[in-house]
């Protein structure tokens, strides 16, 4: 886990943003979120959200259970369209793409689902392989040579041959994760993906996480109930509280914000997760 990842292996993946010198225009935001508006069975779920995430940051999503968090990162990735508003990722408005066009963003924005959501008739290896070989241009041994280093990147290189029925939770998610990975992506969302696994392989995903941000620039959003985990990456920060963006804007600022939604969330925080 603490081989250094290589730019190399990752060749879609840009630098983290170098300041700007004064007077050049900032480029346009990686992803971009414009006042966001969805109901699902007639319920209002996301009203009015708007956030922005800058090449090389990122965002961690914060907010109770059920207040739309999953809804965000699936309308980003096209799986639900809103009512209102518009997405745009790389300049790019995703909501007046084709499923074509979708599918081909699909290939620089990629997913790590709540539950993995991984093929069960297909082993270890073969779930990692599955983007390679829809891409149809690689063969056996090249797919080969992606595969197995990002399964010991995510430490699951010894159940390459297994089943994902057969393995706990933490393991199911690092195979996602290295399936996600396996398309070379720019943009990665992850869905809780420190939760309900033991806190050993909740640090372990967290490093990996960290490296991906740090070492290859990767611009990412993670949902997370972890505050801890929050802190250790967020360079932004949206809290979701009944359908609005209570909070939109750097970790420290939230930190110490007065609003006092967002004070009983961190107060319940500090009470639920002891500090070691
Ligand atoms: N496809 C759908 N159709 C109808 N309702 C949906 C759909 N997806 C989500 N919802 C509803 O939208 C609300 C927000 O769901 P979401 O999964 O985004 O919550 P969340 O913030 O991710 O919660 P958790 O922390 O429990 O994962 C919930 O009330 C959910 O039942
Ligand atoms: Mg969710």
């Amino acid at each position: 886990m603490s081989e250094p990842l290589h730019r190399s292996d990752f060749p879609h993946v840009v630098s983290p943003p170098t300041p700007l010198e004064e007077g050049i225009a900032a480029p346009p935001p990686k992803i971009s979120f414009n006042h966001v508006s969805i109901t699902l069975n007639d319920r209002p779920i996301l009203k009015d959200v708007s956030f922005q995430v800058n090449r090389g940051q990122t965002l961690c999503i914060l907010g109770r259970s059920g207040v739309g968090k999953s809804v965000t990162l699936r309308i980003l990735m096209g799986f639900l369209r809103p009512e209102v508003g518009s997405i745009s990722v790389d300049g790019t408005e995703i909501n007046l793409l084709n499923e074509d066009a979708m599918n081909e963003m699909r290939q620089h924005i990629t997913m790590v689902f709540q539950n993995g959501a991984l093929f069960d008739s297909l082993t270890v290896f073969e779930n990692v392989a599955f983007p390679l070989r829809e891409r149809g241009s690689l063969d056996d041994e090249q797919i080969a040579q992606i595969v197995n280093p990002l399964l010991e990147m995510v430490g699951a290189e010894d159940v390459r041959n297994d089943l994902p029925a057969s393995l706990s939770t933490g393991r199911r998610r690092a195979v996602a994760m290295a399936r996600a990975l396996a398309s070379q992506p720019e943009i990665v969302l992850y869905d809780e993906p420190t939760t309900m696994v033991d806190p050993l392989i909740a640090r372990r995903l967290g490093d990996l996480i960290q490296r991906l941000k740090s070492q290859l620039g990767f611009t990412s959003i993670v949902v997370t109930h972890d505050m801890r985990f929050a802190e250790r990456l967020a360079d932004l920060v949206l809290f979701l509280h009944e359908g609005r963006a209570a909070y939109f804007g750097p970790l420290r600022g939230f930190l110490d914000s007065r609003v006092e939604e967002i004070r009983r969330f961190l107060e319940y925080d500090a009470y639920v997760i002891p500090v070691t």
